[in-house]
């Protein structure tokens, strides 16, 4: 459902107990590798790179990342989160957790890859033009943004249940996931998907976004989250 998403509330709800999204450390173990293989590709093979994951949730795929980049920054608009993340990684070289401050003070083209999987579903659309602006202004002009599970208009609950049991299934927690799934089925997040919805996003419109953003972009072969039916969009700096 387009329109009416209120950023607030949704974030009021990663920084409570999102961890019950996914329903075991097997699903968050095999949802990051998932993203981290299907990045392999569009990773720059050629050169050290700063890479900024924004809106990096649990950033279980971050001692992947940092075996390629040279300098991974990662940022979530939930404290709780980012706190988590901090403990997780924060220590090491090479890896950044920032917080609202250090991203507003990241420098013009400093950045060559700008990471945001599963995140734009949750934002409104004044904030998409700003995040978007943002994410133009950091990247180096031969920089890439990869916008990963976008949904499709129509992306039903019931699409995204199907993929949760289809990647359970090929990964060993289908019981896990049902379980799961009647304990998600208890918390707010089907209440707040039914009264603030999802935003979601057609091919042409999203391309559209990001050309009025200067991007010049492309539709990925496949998305790099393992729910199928949602896209990826490449764009790179006109
Ligand atoms: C579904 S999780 C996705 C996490 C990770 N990118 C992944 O693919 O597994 C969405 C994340 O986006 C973050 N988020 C949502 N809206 C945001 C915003 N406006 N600014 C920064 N982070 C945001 C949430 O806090 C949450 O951690």
């Amino acid at each position: 459902m387009n329109g009416g998403v209120s950023e607030a509330t949704w974030a009021r709800y990663f920084d409570g107990d999102v961890v019950s999204l996914y329903v075991s450390p097997r699903h968050l173990r095999a949802h990051y590798t998932y993203i981290v293989d299907a990045l392999q590709p569009l990773l720059p093979s050629n050169r050290s790179f700063t890479l900024l994951d924004f809106g990096c949730g649990e950033a279980l795929a971050t001692p992947r990342l940092a075996e390629t980049a040279a300098r991974l920054l990662l940022y979530d608009g939930s404290p709780v989160i980012r706190d988590r993340v901090h403990s997780r990684f924060g220590g090491l070289a090479g890896i950044s957790v920032l917080d609202d401050d250090d991203y507003a003070a990241l420098p013009d083209g400093s950045v060559d890859l700008v990471l945001v999987i599963s995140v734009i579903q949750y934002v409104n659309d004044h904030d998409l033009k700003r995040m978007l602006a943002d994410w133009r202004r950091l990247l180096a002009p031969d920089g890439a943004l990869i916008l990963g599970d976008v949904l499709p208009p129509g992306n039903t609950t019931f699409a995204d249940i199907s993929s949760l049991l289809r990647f359970a299934l090929k990964n060993g927690f289908l019981w896990a996931a049902l379980r799961g799934l009647a304990t998600t089925a208890a918390t707010d997040y089907p209440k707040l998907r039914r009264t603030l919805g999802l935003r979601s996003y057609d091919e042409a419109e999203m391309l559209a976004r990001l050309r009025d953003a200067g991007f010049t972009a492309s539709v990925a072969p496949r998305n790099v989250s393992p729910s199928p039916h949602r896209r990826t969009f490449i764009a790179t700096p006109r």
